[in-house]
């Protein structure tokens, strides 16, 4: 089982990463941290307790992150998850109020990360706490197995400004020091692949009928989000980018892209702005893999099933055969 500590801002798709996560065999969740984006970082924690919660697994140490961004003043994305970061559902009014761990996010990265290790980070919201254990420890992206950002976009457009995604225009300056300093590729799960990701009203009925009890909590979770998404873009559904990271990390195979150097702007009507020089411009070593393009069939077959408690063989003929989508 593959090693890895999530990285997170709780928040509806991140949820929905964790709960994949967590009940995911092929990985072992061994810390979780938290850092402020969607949600202020409080509630964050609450969000990821109450899926460690759901899921049997209180065990899983959580370290509370950064409160705000490096220089930037903080914006959340409580427009787009709720106050609460679930959908204004109330799922977690029930959450068994653990205390966090003694250590900051950052200096549990600092420390996990002063030898080599075979364990792997995957990044779900702004990467404050990464850049944070940068300034500890230079070396931590030298010992980590792998390194997953869901961030950017490379020809997809902006879901924040014409030009940048949420998680790296939050934080710009924390994503431009990772993605100079890390010294471990990044595998960009950006918004070229994520906004393929769309979980319709469609396949809500379709994990209803599945799975009832797990369809009806998703049905609490994602309307909010449904509803979001039909107001700003006419979308029915939602655009899940969060767990495709998460799918991208055990199943590689998901996505397709390639390795170049890439910075982020960090100022101005392009702030966050993922620069790709895809054609070496600029003549720098390769810092990222960035993947263009996502199996969307395959995701969905994964996670549902996982999700679901289902075969992916079932999964996979209803999807494809039955044209459920
Ligand atoms: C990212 O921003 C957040 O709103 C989501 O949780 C996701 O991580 C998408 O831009
Ligand atoms: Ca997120």
């Amino acid at each position: 089982m593959q090693k890895v500590i999530i990285d997170c801002d709780p928040g509806i798709d991140d949820s929905l990463a964790l709960l994949y996560a967590l009940k995911s065999p092929e990985i072992d969740v061994i810390a979780i941290c938290v850092v402020c984006g969607n949600v202020p970082v409080g509630i964050g924690v609450r969000n990821v307790f109450h899926c460690l919660q759901q899921c049997n697994r209180l065990d899983i140490p959580v370290y509370l992150g950064a409160s705000q961004p490096l220089v930037v003043d903080f914006v959340s994305a409580q427009d787009t998850h709720g106050l609460d970061g679930l959908g204004e559902s109330n799922l977690a009014k029930e959450v068994i109020d653990l205390p966090v761990q003694p250590m900051s996010a950052a200096t549990f990265y600092a420390t996990t990360f002063s030898q080599p290790t075979d364990i792997a980070v995957i990044a779900l919201g702004p990467l404050t706490n990464i850049a944070l254990a940068l300034t500890e420890n230079p070396k931590v992206g030298l010992h980590m197995s792998r390194f997953v950002s869901m961030g950017g976009c490379y020809k997809s457009h902006g879901n924040c400004s014409p030009v940048a995604e949420y998680n790296y225009w939050c934080d710009p300056h924390a994503a431009r020091q990772v993605y100079q300093t890390l010294q471990c590729p990044i595998e960009m799960i950006g918004l070229d692949v994520t906004r393929k990701i769309v979980f319709t009203p469609n396949l809500l009925s379709y994990c209803q009928y599945i799975h009832p009890q797990m369809g009806n909590y998703l049905a609490k979770l994602v309307q909010f989000y449904f509803d979001f998404h039909w107001q700003q873009e006419h979308l029915l559904g939602c655009v899940i980018n969060d767990p495709l990271a998460v799918a991208y990390f055990i199943h590689p195979e998901l996505c397709e892209g390639f390795t170049t150097y890439v910075d982020v702007e960090t100022e101005s009507i392009s702030r966050g702005q993922t620069l790709v020089d895809r054609y070496h411009f600029w003549q720098k070593a390769d810092n990222a893999k960035v993947l263009t393009e996502v199996h969307t069939d395959q995701f969905f077959i994964q996670f549902l099933s996982v999700l679901l408690d289902a075969p992916a063989q079932t999964i996979a003929e209803d999807l494809t055969l039955w044209k459920i989508g």
